[in-house]
């Protein structure tokens, strides 16, 4: 038996990167999977992914920031399969282009990022709730970033509002959990997805590398599996928690790197 056998999961941002692993690996564990996405084409080939490998899921095209579009991809998902068990909110991210230092940022970055990470997280979990409370319990992951815990020189919008799906968070839980639905945050460190390779230059993905104490970056699956953990029973006693999945960045003084290189030998 799967560990999320019986369960029905619905993954915003399941199109590509991260949310496509998790979708694998929820479907794999037993869980029926709704791959939701702004990119219908992501999405289907998530889908046929997943279909591929013996799953079920079900595409949903979906437009996070649009609370009306989210009320019809968790309509759609209880249509489908009955009802709810799971919902990860996954959608985030700002333009590293133009969400700059605190004199530079573009200000339509900040309410974007707000509507992406923020409001899309609210609108979920509102939506889902009713249906995870008749189910008799659910879990709720969302997906915050390190950027909630540490300062940066630039992505001012996105650390700000990944603190804020954090306190989002802890809220649902305390809410919710005498009903049963746990919510829980993940806070990934750089993992390799289309997003991070597509944005950065190799001298900044090498510079993060020497920031782990792990001496590898995340991949999808790393993640991936922290969030089929977090969805399932197995994480009964855990909410209102963020997991930082990190590689040991957070861990890490600023001084190792330089200690590491003047060890003996
Ligand atoms: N990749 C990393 O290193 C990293 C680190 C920390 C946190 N995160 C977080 O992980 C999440 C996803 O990151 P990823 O790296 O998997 O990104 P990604 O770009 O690979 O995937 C994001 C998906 O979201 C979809 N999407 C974008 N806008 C949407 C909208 N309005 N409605 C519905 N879908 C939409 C895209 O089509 C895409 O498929 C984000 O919340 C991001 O902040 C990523």
């Amino acid at each position: 038996m799967g560990r999320l056998a019986g369960k029905v999961a619905v993954i915003t941002g399941a199109g590509s990167g991260i949310g496509r692993a998790a979708a694998r690996l929820m479907s794999g564990e037993g869980a029926r999977v709704v791959v939701a996405d702004f990119d219908a084409e992501g999405a289907k080939e998530t889908a046929r992914l997943v279909a591929e490998a013996g799953g079920t899921a079900l595409p949903v095209t979906v437009d996070v920031t649009d609370e009306a579009s989210v009320a019809d991809l968790i309509a759609a998902a209880v249509a489908e399969f009955g009802g709810l068990h799971v919902l990860c909110n996954h959608v985030g991210g700002t333009n590293p282009r133009t969400d700059l230092d605190l004199l530079r940022m573009d200000l339509a970055e900040f309410d974007r990022a707000v509507s992406l990470n923020l409001r899309s997280t609210l609108y979920g979990a509102r939506h889902a709730m009713p249906h995870l409370i008749r189910a008799g319990g659910g879990s709720i992951v969302n997906t915050a970033s390190v950027a909630a815990l540490v300062g940066d020189v630039t992505q001012t919008s996105y650390g700000a509002v990944k603190a804020a799906v954090v306190s989002l968070t802890k809220s649902i839980a305390v809410q919710y959990g005498p009903q049963r639905v746990r919510c829980n945050a993940i806070a990934p460190g750089a993992v390799l997805t289309p997003a991070l390779e597509d944005n950065l230059p190799e001298s900044v993905v090498e510079s993060l590398k020497a920031g782990n104490a792990l001496p590898y970056l995340g991949s999808p699956e790393d993640i991936g599996h922290t969030m089929v953990f977090l969805a399932s029973d197995e994480s009964r006693y855990l909410t209102g928690q963020l997991l930082v999945v990190d590689g040991g960045m957070t861990a890490q003084s600023s001084a190792a790197p330089g200690r590491r290189a003047m060890l003996p030998g």
